[in-house]
Order: structure tokens, then C-alpha cells, then sequence
């Protein structure tokens, strides 16, 4: 079956929340996402490239504050972007660079149906600069994890994982941009694979 993606009865609408540089969204809305449709795109940071690929793409976008915190988001605004999601039916949310922790009415309305992505084969180094953890620890293999969202930081359940060998010569910069060749092809196939309906949630695993 060829799917239409111009007939709204058979896309399932997905909003991805970045802070940065936005090449996991672009990924995302060039790749292969089944009947999963890039059709929102938040932001908490207005001067990030995020905006300008959404621009580019045509993917409606908005900056939202986020409210006085650093790393998560205040109570009105975690109100506010959900809101927003749910006004625009969004069935799945995929964080794309978004350095903010989840919990609140956003974890409540979308639990089990928000992903991450992450450089990094979780469970081993979660949290800030994973790729130069791996590189401190000299691990010979590291690559990049799709997840669901639960209320920690890099815990939730495992959907998929890509690998990408060290190079005795690696530095931060070669590895990332490595492991980041791998995350745009898994995010799209992780993306996929939830609109196909094949992934189940048991026991939170
Ligand atoms: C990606 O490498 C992503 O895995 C990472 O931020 C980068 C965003 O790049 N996310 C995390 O570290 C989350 N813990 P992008 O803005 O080009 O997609």
C-alpha cells in the first residue's frame, strides 16, 4: 500500500521538541516514517537553527518559554506546550536535542507515547557529553539509543540501538559526528516502527 500523507485520516501527527541544531528533526522529516507525520515543531531556545530548518521544511514551529529553569520546564509552561500538542491531535513525541527533563502534565498526557534520542548504547552514559564519557572510559564501542521518555533521565525502555566501533585516533568531534550518521537513520526507523503499531510497552520494558 502506497501511503498518502496528504490524507489526514491515515497519518498519525508527531511533534518533536529541540533545543539546538535541529538535525535529528530534519532527519526525522526527510525520513522513512511510516504513516508518522512531522507536523510540530517546539522549541525553548528562539535563537536555535532548529527554527530555521523548520522554516525551511515547512513544519509549523514555535518558541515556547520554558519558564524560569534551567533544565526543566516551570508549571505554566509545561501546561502551555502540552496544550499545544494536544490542540494539534499530536499522538507522538519525539525529543530531538530538547535539554530539559520531562515530568508534569507533558509526562501525564503523553506517557508511553514520547521518545528520545540519545548518543550513547544506554544504559552506559546517560546524562550531558556521553560521547566524551565514552571516550574517557575507553570503551572500544559506544552508538546511540532510541528511547521511551519515563520521569529519570536516560531510563525509559529501550526501543533501539545502533553501534559505532572507536577509532584508537577519535576524538570527541570524529565520534560524535559518527555516532550522529547513526542517529539520523535510527530515529526515522524508531519513528517507523511505533506507527506500525508493532512496539508494546510491558511492564514498563
Ligand atoms: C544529538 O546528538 C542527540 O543525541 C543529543 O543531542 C544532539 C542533538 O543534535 N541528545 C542528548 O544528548 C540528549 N541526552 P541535533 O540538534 O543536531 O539533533
Amino acid at each position: 500500500m502506497i501511503l498518502d500523507k496528504n490524507d489526514e485520516s491515515s497519518i498519525l501527527r508527531i511533534a518533536v521538541l529541540a533545543s539546538g541544531r535541529g538535525s535529528n528533526f530534519e532527519a526525522l522529516c526527510r525520513g522513512d516514517t511510516g504513516n508518522g507525520k512531522i507536523s510540530l515543531l517546539i522549541t525553548d531556545n528562539e535563537n536555535a537553527d532548529v527554527l530555521r530548518r523548520a522554516s525551511e521544511l515547512g513544519v509549523e514551529a514555535h518558541y515556547i518559554s520554558p519558564g524560569r529553569y534551567r533544565t526543566k520546564f516551570g508549571e505554566a509552561e509545561d501546561l502551555e506546550w502540552t496544550r499545544l500538542m494536544m490542540d494539534r491531535d499530536i499522538e507522538l513525541v519525539c525529543l530531538a536535542g530538547l535539554m530539559r527533563i520531562i515530568k508534569g502534565s507533558m509526562l501525564e498526557e503523553f506517557r508511553g507515547r514520547i521518545m528520545n534520542i540519545h548518543p550513547s548504547l544506554l544504559p552506559s552514559f546517560p546524562g550531558l557529553h556521553a560521547q566524551k564519557q565514552a571516550l574517557d572510559h575507553g570503551v572500544r564501542i559506544t552508538g546511540c539509543t532510541v528511547h521511551y521518555v519515563d520521569a529519570s533521565v536516560d531510563t525509559g525502555p529501550i526501543i533501539l540501538q545502533k553501534a559505532v566501533h572507536v577509532k584508537d585516533d577519535d576524538t570527541v568531534e570524529t565520534l560524535s559526528g559518527r555516532i550522529l550518521q547513526k542517529e539520523h537513520t535510527a530515529y526515522p526507523e524508531a519513528v517507523r516502527l511505533y506507527c506500525s503499531g508493532v512496539l508494546q510497552l510491558r511492564d514498563n520494558a
